[in-house]
């Protein structure tokens, strides 16, 4: 039977997405950007709910970058409202199914209100111990390697560690998410292949996965498709992604 070749230990555990294409998707139907953010959503309700069923560890969402305070004022303004309502109206339904999200990012510069959000549903989920969803929130790989260096810098200036001292384990406990498996599979949507300042340092070995769709079509066979690529890569053996749905739990 093929099937007994295939088992949950050689899925990624840790699965990070690029959430790439939501303009250009709009703007395919004659529509504003807007409403490529706002069907992006539901492409991550069936993104978390198939990653959930797979048994996955963990799935982080880039849902935004550092570099998107660049957009236009009225852009960023929407996507602060869509992240708050969706905060708003999804949270019990992720803790209801014992998954646990949290805000990965620099949130100091958002808004009273969202940080508010924020707080709530990271403490309502907080002792979770299905999934863990991680959303990339004015977040950069550049930004996270920077704030484990000034931390490991105060432990220096402490006298609790010796500049000679500082070794790769070091710097890692100071990243987000160090609590995690490094990343082993990227996706990202919409034909770009790029990082562009998603996770660095968490990626050195992750095997990335570029898909011409565009974020808003992402749905579950989307993700199946790209766990088979990612475990055909791995163990260099035949999978399909009928093996793969086979170990979906319902
Ligand atoms: C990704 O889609 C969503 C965010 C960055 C918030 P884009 O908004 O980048 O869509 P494109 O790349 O312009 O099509
Ligand atoms: C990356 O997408 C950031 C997110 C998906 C949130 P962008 O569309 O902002 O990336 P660039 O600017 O094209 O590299
Ligand atoms: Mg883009």
């Amino acid at each position: 039977m093929p099937n007994s070749q295939l088992s949950p230990e050689q899925l990624p555990q840790h699965i990070a997405i690029i959430m790439d294409g939501n303009g250009r998707w709009a703007k395919a139907r004659g529509k504003p950007r807007v409403f490529g953010h706002k069907n992006g959503v539901s492409a991550v309700r069936k993104t978390i709910s198939s990653s959930a069923k797979l048994g996955i560890k963990a799935v982080t969402l880039f849902a935004f970058s550092s570099e998107n305070w660049r957009r236009p004022e009225d852009e960023v303004g929407i996507l602060m409202e869509l992240f708050i309502s969706v905060l708003s109206t999804e949270v019990k339904k992720l803790h209801k199914n014992n998954l646990r999200l949290r805000i990965i990012g620099d949130t100091s510069r958002f808004s009273r209100r969202l940080q508010e959000k924020i707080a709530h549903a990271e403490e309502m989920t907080a002792s979770n111990t299905g999934m863990v969803i991680n959303i990339a929130a004015n977040y950069g790989g550049k930004w996270d390697i920077t704030q484990a260096a000034k931390r490991v810098a105060e432990d220096v200036k402490r006298g609790q560690i010796a500049p000679e001292d500082i070794e790769e384990s070091t710097i890692a406990q100071y990243l987000t998410m160090s609590d995690l498996p490094e990343v082993d599979l990227l996706i990202r949507t919409s034909g770009e292949c790029r990082i562009s300042n998603f996770m660095l340092w968490q990626m050195a070995y992750a095997e990335m996965y570029f898909t011409p769709i565009f974020w808003p079509e992402f749905d579950e066979a989307s993700l199946i498709e790209a766990v088979t690529w990612y475990v055909n890569r791995e163990r260099r053996f035949g999978c399909t992604g009928e093996q793969i749905k086979a170990l979906m739990e319902d």
